[in-house]
C-alpha cells in the first residue's frame, strides 16, 4: 500500500536528503512539497525544494510557497548552520521546473479535502507555520490527516537553539501549539533522536563511495552541514535530522518512544518553544503524541544510502557522463 505524503519543509541540507529518501522510495507517493520559512527564508527554500527536486530527476513533483513569516514575531532563520544558500557545500543550478500559484497553505487544506480521509500523512520538516496556518482556516481538515510525522522539538537532549528549545518549535511556537493541541496523531522525531543519527566519517564515506554527482553533491552537504555541530558538541559527526521523518515511515522498527503528554511554551521568553514532554506521564494530560526517544541509527544509515544509491545510479542512466565510476 503505498503511503500519500505531503512534504513541509526548510531545506536546509537534511532536509534536501530527507526529500531525495522520499523521491527514491516507491512505498511513498509525495502529493507535493511545500517550503516553509526556517533555516533560511522562503524565496530560497523554494528554490532549494525544486533544485532538490531537479537533481532528483523529478521535475513532476509540484513545489508550493508557504508562509514567509510566522504565526507571530519575525522569521528566526539559522544561516550560520547551513550557509548563505540554505544549502551551501554544493553548487546546483538555479531550477527550470515551475513553483505552483497556490498557496502552500491552500494545496494543504485542499489536498486534504480532495484525497479520502484518513489516507494522507503531513510530514514536517521545518517550523510548524503551514500546518498551523491550515488548521486555523480549515480546522475539517484536522480529522483527515493520518497522522503528522515531524522533526521537531527535543527532551532529555534539551534545545538546540537556546538551551530548552529546538530550532523548528522556537521559530514558530504558536503555530506548534495549534498542531499539538489539534487533536491530530503526531509523531515526534525530537533531539532525542537525531542526535543519534549522526554523520561519523564512515557513514559520510559509504555515500561518498556510491560514486558520481549526485553522491558528490550529497558529501558536500554533509560535510558542511555538520561543521557547526561537531564544533558546538565535539561530537563524531552531526546530527542527520530531518531524514528521521521520513525513515519512519519506510522502517518504523529503526524507531522506539512513548506516547505521552507533550505541551509547547509560547509565552516565557526563557524557555519560549520548548515542547515539555510528560514522560513519565505526572501530570494527566491528554497524551497527544508519540516521543521518539531511540533509534538504530546503523539501520537508518543503511536505509538512507541504499536510497540514496538508487537515486545516483537513476542519474547516472539519465545522464551517462555523470557515470558513478
Ligand atoms: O533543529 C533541527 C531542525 O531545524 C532541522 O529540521 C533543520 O533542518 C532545521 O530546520
Ligand atoms: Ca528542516
Amino acid at each position: 500500500m503505498v503511503e500519500k505524503i505531503i512534504i513541509d519543509t526548510d531545506p536546509g541540507q537534511d532536509d534536501a536528503l530527507a526529500i531525495l529518501l522520499a523521491l527514491a522510495s516507491p512505498e511513498l507517493e509525495v502529493l507535493g512539497i511545500v517550503a516553509a520559512a526556517g533555516n533560511v527564508p522562503l524565496p530560497l527554500t523554494n528554490v532549494n525544494i525544486r533544485k532538490v527536486c531537479e537533481l532528483a530527476g523529478r521535475t513532476d513533483v509540484k513545489v508550493f510557497a508557504g508562509c514567509s513569516q510566522p504565526m507571530s514575531g519575525t522569521l528566526v532563520t539559522a544561516e550560520y548552520v547551513h550557509g548563505a544558500t540554505g544549502m551551501d557545500g554544493a553548487d546546483l543550478p538555479d531550477p527550470v521546473m515551475p513553483l505552483q500559484e497556490q498557496h502552500g497553505v491552500d494545496f494543504i487544506i485542499e489536498t486534504l479535502m480532495r484525497e479520502p480521509a484518513g489516507t494522507v500523512t503531513v510530514c514536517t520538516l521545518g517550523p510548524l507555520t503551514n500546518l498551523g496556518k491550515a488548521m486555523t482556516k480549515a480546522p475539517e481538515i484536522v480529522c483527515r490527516i493520518k497522522q503528522v510525522v515531524l522533526m521537531g522539538g527535543g527532551c532529555f537532549e534539551g534545545g538546540n537553539i537556546t538551551p530548552a528549545a529546538e530550532f523548528n518549535i522556537y521559530v514558530d511556537p504558536q503555530a506548534a501549539a495549534v498542531v499539538f493541541g489539534s487533536g491530530v496523531p503526531i509523531v515526534m522525531m525530537p533531539l532525542d533522536v537525531t542526535h543519534k543519527t549522526l554523520t561519523t566519517r564512515a557513514r559520510v564515506e559509504a555515500i561518498r563511495a556510491i560514486g558520481g554527482h549526485l553522491a558528490a553533491v550529497l558529501v558536500g552537504w554533509l560535510d558542511y552541514f555538520e561543521r557547526f555541530d561537531v564544533a558546538k558538541y565535539g561530537s563524531e559527526g552531526g546530527p542527520l535530522h530531518d531524514p528521521n521523518v521520513i525513515a519512519y515511515l519506510l522502517k518504523p522498527e529503526l524507531y522506539s518512544g512513548r506516547l505521552c503528554n507533550v505541551e509547547i511554551e509560547t509565552e516565557s521568553e526563557l524557555t519560549k518553544g520548548m515542547t515539555v514532554a510528560d514522560w513519565w506521564g505526572v501530570s494527566g494530560r491528554p497524551k497527544n503524541a508519540i516521543f521518539m526517544r531511540d533509534v538504530d541509527a546503523d539501520g537508518f544509515y543503511a536505509l538512507l544510502t541504499e536510497r540514496l544509491s538508487r537515486l545516483a545510479h537513476a542519474e547516472a542512466e539519465r545522464q551517462p557522463k555523470l557515470r558513478l565510476h
